[in-house]
């Protein structure tokens, strides 16, 4: 049965995107229209967003409102069409008028994300556009869900409608939005399943209030129901856990194709691989490294943050970089006390480690395309794009066993496999997994089908889309069940 769905989120590429929440937003809308289901998307107004909407038709096409503290207040609604998929823009006095996505903290995001939520219920009402699912995504389209499933149970136009609520990164839960439910007319749940402190927080209720729940992983739908990953949320997730599943993101394998990146020295393929050299001696150039065709570059693409893992990776690096046994290749930004030990890397072995701070979508090609170890120790990891993205341009991964690294990525045996894998989160298990890569790595053939066995693996939306559109009816068939 065809299924209309309403996706909320803070973030859809390509109106806006800050992560890879952006990407998948940005993603699986379209390839569920592609099986045929009527989905749509409402975002907050950023401005940001509006300037890129420009490109893809937007129209004012009215107004809602929301009650809001008690009175009315206007919702300017915008419309854009973005691969065949309606984006709603939902504007009104909370979405600020500056460059940002998120604010600094729960008294600018809480007024705005709630206020966007209600919103989003309101225009639904004002297209007399009947969801049979609302599809939330992280915290912030929580107060939806908590509406829903607490004040709209018995409203006729949203008493069928089942709700659907993805995880990609819990330990972002926007707490302590007591005053800014409130302000929706929303008091904080009493469901005894939440810790106190999250019974006015948009993660804890999106959580509490879902009929469906799923993270972005098989992997990490089984973590977060654990104390170590679960935020303090895991004690709830385990009283849900019939209702909690994984699926895992997919890549788009036309975006990310070596055959057709203007990013890369000369386009490649798995048959082609030998061409790939062109590109490595790009990278290599273009970042100050010395021009070796033999020896091993390690690469890193990434944000610098907390999450990454990157706190256990300098001093691993600096040890093979000592041996002389590998050159080093670093694009990210973040936290300065991240970025400062591989500061000091680039400036003690000159040559042979570049450090490149900022964003930089060719040198990200390049790094994908021509490095040899793609190095990604993440902490945690609730699905991961870039391990995906090296897999298809022949970098071979090396990963913590955390989340989606570890469903994504198999570890190297003789003749099988498709990456390197490491367990304990430490500096020496990082640095012994190293080491055995960049001993295999030696080893011409066996590195070669090592490459061809990881460019051929496919992460398809396509399959994601089959698996949301089952979770989907999973929620309406339970729905249906307690009702009747
Ligand atoms: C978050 C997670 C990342 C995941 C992404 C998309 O950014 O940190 O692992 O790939 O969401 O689901």
């Amino acid at each position: 049965m065809a299924l209309k769905v309403l996706v909320l989120a803070s973030e859809a590429a390509p109106l806006v995107k800050v992560g890879g929440l952006g990407d998948v937003v940005g993603a699986l809308p379209s390839a569920l229209r592609a099986l045929g289901h009527d989905v749509r998307v409402a975002l907050p107004a950023y401005p940001v967003a509006e300037a890129q909407a420009e490109r893809y038709g937007l129209q004012r096409v009215g107004r809602t409102q929301v009650v809001w503290s008690g009175s009315p207040v206007p919702v300017p609604i915008g419309q854009a069409t973005v691969s065949g998929v309606p984006h709603y823009l939902l504007g009104g006095p909370y979405v600020p008028r500056d460059n940002r996505v998120y604010g600094s903290g729960i008294d600018e995001d809480g007024p705005k994300y709630i206020f966007y939520s209600m919103a989003a219920l309101a225009l639904c009402r004002e297209l007399d556009w009947q969801p049979d699912v609302v599809h939330a995504h992280d915290s912030h389209p929580g107060a939806a869900v908590y509406w829903l499933g607490a004040k709209g149970k018995r409203d006729p136009f949203w008493r069928r409608t089942a709700r659907v609520v993805t995880v990609h990164n819990l330990p972002f839960q926007n707490n302590h939005a007591k005053a800014y439910l409130a302000a929706a007319g929303l008091r904080p749940s009493r469901d005894p399943r939440l810790p106190w402190w999250a019974k006015d927080g948009l993660m804890g209720l999106a959580l509490a209030y879902a009929d469906e729940i799923n993270a972005v992983s098989p992997g990490y739908a089984r973590e977060i129901m654990g104390e170590e990953y679960g935020a303090g949320l895991d004690g709830l997730l385990r009283l849900r856990a019939a209702n909690v599943s994984g699926i895992l993101n997919g890549l788009d394998y036309e975006k990310w194709d070596p055959m057709h990146d203007p990013a890369l020295a000369t386009p490649f393929d798995a048959d082609t691989l030998a061409r790939r050299a062109d590109t490595r001696a790009a990278l290599q150039h273009s970042t100050g490294l010395i021009a070796n065709p033999n020896i091993p570059v390690i690469g890193v693409v990434s944000r610098l943050d907390h999450q990454k893992g990157f706190d256990i990776a300098a001093l691993a690096v600096r040890a093979v970089l000592k041996d002389g046994a590998a050159q080093f290749v670093l694009l990210g930004a973040g936290a300065e006390e991240i970025q400062a030990p591989f500061e000091a890397l680039a400036a003690e072995f000159p040559g042979r480690a570049s450090v490149n701070l900022g964003f930089n979508v060719p040198l990200a090609g390049r790094i994908y395309g021509g490095c040899d170890v793609f190095l990604m120790p993440s902490r945690y990891e609730p699905c991961g794009t870039s391990q995906m993205a090296a897999l298809r341009y022949g970098a071979v991964p090396l990963v913590r066993a955390t989340g989606g690294l570890r469903d994504t990525v198999q570890h190297y045996r003789r003749g099988s496999g498709t990456g390197f894998v490491f367990h304990a989160y430490n500096s020496q298990a990082l640095l012994r997994t190293l080491r055995r890569a960049l001993a295999v790595f030696e080893q011409k053939d066996e590195w070669r089908a090592l490459q061809k066995r990881g460019m051929a693996v496919r992460f398809t939306w396509a399959r994601a889309a089959a698996d949301y559109a089952a979770l989907y009816n999973r929620a309406l068939e339970a729905k249906r069940k307690r009702r009747s």
